[in-house]
């Protein structure tokens, strides 16, 4: 059976169960869902026996952070490391680049860590520190190592850089930064003000000639590898900050969301959510800087007490090698690199690994099939959540393209509803007393979680603009406080739950809303192009957007006039056609694979400013045609009728 879990949803009933009275409601309920499944029952209700595995499962995981929850002192996903440390010292923790490290080595090396830091750099318990560190080992040791001392880490995004990494840097309010030699001149970038502002700058490296930065391998090497004492961390509990993960968003600077232990564990039970065991071999080839590699990857893999094959970064060419190397059995995923491995050359040895589960979002259903056609029967666990959300879904039916179901238990301890969002003003729509209105059944609108007790919504370090903006208030009732998603979702009459797009991936063009992600996924389908990002640009003199899409194309192939043209005109309606193209050698990417669009929104397809090949889709010559300074002029004079 199909089984289930979200990151929120599973795992936040946890938070739930309060007093007596709620229990026995509780138990009164979970005992009618149980004796309701049974088998006739599912001539009526074929999902229901799914829905009550997943209500169960979500309970077991529930109890045990409720559990957590009340322990005193805290147990936190360190304790669990350290449990670990003891039951198996000598099993692998960490794969990483041919180097094997034991339970016990890391163990030790954090608390090495964790010594040369508390001499050198004088932390103590409550201090954020600022990790600025590319994928490899030393990140998970260094983090345990402030984990021992009671010291969030705020984990940065390795490819961000000047503005943008000093913001990030400041808004988490952290004193101290540890990099490493390889990123090292980005932090020089950055020196001066890091300086001004009294901040320490320490290197994972011997030696430096810099002032103001400070090598500490030697320190950490010279250091102790004793445990270090409970008391350091004596007044953490379950919601004190245990790290600041940045949102990597499309758009504007990135906004750090503050991560309590209580969500650390919440999201680290989506391995045992999704059926992985301890014997499992994990493969995390996404960043360690945000929430899917360091919380369900790393956190999960902890709790789980399995083995981790760690990558610097994802490689399409040298995924499956990599599984097949180390005996991976399970893979994460997100956005596109599913579509990178579809996009491979075909191998004869494809099917032949041991990967049985991913865990991931963002998967679109063509390239779903194409997975398995290619790889074999893999369990795809995929998930919608945000990592400062307070709701989640998880796919816990064989329901293809939806990401989980309505659940009543869900809904009724954790209310969410979708409101009806106006995609050109980018606001919800209020009626005439200034409330929100519900979607109807198979209507997309605006994902909204009621922000209460048991799912807070903690918000942005250093950001109250930008935490308000996610709180929206009288949605229903007046008074009332929500959460704003920013993604869009429908419904349908089964109460299954898909994903629409995000705000902003929207666009709207003749009155009608256009989704990105679903014009690309046709786009892909004409032979000759390989990736595309669709965005929407404004024409003078015209309502809304119209579409675009940036392009890359297949090895070997020029862009085809004809046949893309019949994949979008036989594909799509005419107001989601991209009537311009433009033909990139690569796309660019966020650290998590979203495709950037802002540059290339304001760019525009005025062919004097931009170099790229562009391309026009002709109604008349029924194919695309360049696009030329005539075309574009024909166009902002309103000769060629859009
Ligand atoms: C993978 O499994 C095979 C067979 O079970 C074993 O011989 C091999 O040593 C394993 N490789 C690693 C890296 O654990
Ligand atoms: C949900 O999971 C099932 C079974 O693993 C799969 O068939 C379906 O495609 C998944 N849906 C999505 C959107 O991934």
């Amino acid at each position: 059976m199909n089984f289930v879990t979200n990151r929120e949803a599973a795992l936040r009933p946890a938070c739930a169960l309060r007093p007596a009275a709620e229990m026995t409601m509780w138990f009164t309920v979970l005992a009618g869902l149980v004796v309701l499944s049974f088998s006739y029952v599912k001539a009526f209700c074929p999902h229901l026996p799914a829905d009550c595995v997943y209500i169960l499962r979500s309970l077991g995981l529930g109890f045990r952070l409720l559990k957590y929850r009340k322990r005193k002192p805290i147990y936190s996903v360190l304790d669990c490391f350290l449990d670990a440390v003891k039951r198996h010292p000598a099993k692998t923790f960490l794969h990483f680049e041919g180097r094997e490290y034991s339970y016990e080595e890391v163990d030790r090396q954090s608390n090495k860590v964790a010594r040369a830091l508390q001499a050198e750099a004088r932390l103590k318990e409550g201090d954020t520190v600022a990790l600025f560190l590319p994928n490899e080992p030393g990140f998970v040791w260094t983090w345990l190592g402030l984990a021992k001392l009671g010291c969030p880490a705020a984990l940065l995004n390795f490819n961000i850089r000047s503005k943008s990494l000093l913001h990030c840097f400041s808004c988490c309010g952290a004193k101290v930064i540890i990099t490493c030699t390889e990123l090292q001149d980005a932090v020089e970038e950055i020196l001066p003000t890091l300086r001004e502002q009294g901040i320490s700058v320490y290197l994972m490296s011997d030696k430096c000639g810099v002032q103001g930065i400070n090598p500490l391998s030697e320190k950490i090497s010279k250091a102790s590898d004793q445990p270090l004492s409970r008391d350091l961390r004596a007044n953490i509990h379950i919601r004190t900050t245990a790290l600041y993960i940045y949102t990597s968003g499309t758009t504007g600077l990135p906004k750090a969301a503050v991560v309590t232990h209580e969500r650390v564990w919440a999201a680290s039970f989506l391995q045992a959510a999704s059926g992985v065991t301890s014997e499992d071999v994990f493969y995390i080839n996404l960043p360690l800087y945000h929430s899917a590699g360091f919380l369900i990857g790393l956190c999960g893999s902890i709790e789980r007490g399995n083995t981790v094959v760690l990558r610097r970064k994802f490689s399409a060419s040298q995924f499956w090698d990599d599984c097949r190397k180390n005996n991976v059995t399970v893979m994460q995923y997100i956005g596109e690199t599913l579509r990178y491995l579809c996009n491979m050359p075909k191998k004869d040895n494809e099917k032949n690994h041991k990967v049985r589960i991913a865990i991931g979002n963002g998967l679109r259903t063509d390239v779903w099939t194409e997975f398995l056609n290619r790889f074999g029967d893999i369990k795809i666990r995929e998930l919608y959540a945000a990592t400062e959300g307070n709701i989640g879904f998880i796919n816990y039916t064989s329901k293809i393209g939806a990401v989980g179901r309505v659940n009543f238990v869900h809904r009724f301890l954790f209310p969410y509803t979708l409101i009806k969002f106006d995609i050109e003003k980018e606001e919800p729509v209020r009626n005439s007393q200034g409330l929100c209105i519900e979607a109807s059944t198979g209507e997309t609108g605006l994902l909204v979680g009621k922000i209460t007790h048991r799912s807070p919504f903690v918000g942005y370090a250093g950001n109250k603009q930008q935490t308000e903006k996610k709180r929206l208030s009288d949605v229903l009732v007046k008074g009332d406080l929500y959460f704003n998603t920013g993604d869009l979702l429908r419904f349908d009459k089964d109460n299954f739950v898909y994903f629409q797009d995000r705000v902003g991936d929207t666009f709207r063009w003749k009155g009608e809303n256009v989704a990105t992600s679903e014009v690309a996924d046709i786009l892909t389908m004409a032979h000759c192009i390989q990736e595309a990002n669709v965005y929407g640009v404004k024409v003078e003199g015209h309502e809304g957007r119209i579409g675009m899409a940036a392009v890359t194309l297949r090895e070997g192939e020029d862009f085809d006039c004809s046949d893309s043209y019949r994949h979008v005109v036989n594909y799509l309606p005419a107001y989601a056609r991209p009537r311009f193209i433009r033909v990139q050698p690569c796309l660019e990417m966020t650290g998590t694979f979203k495709m950037k669009k802002v540059k290339l929104v304001e760019e525009g397809f005025n062919p004097s400013l931009i170099t790229d090949p562009l391309f026009f889709l002709d109604l008349e010559k029924k194919k695309y045609v360049p696009l030329t300074e005539e075309i574009y002029k024909a166009i902002t004079l309103k000769e060629i009728k859009l």
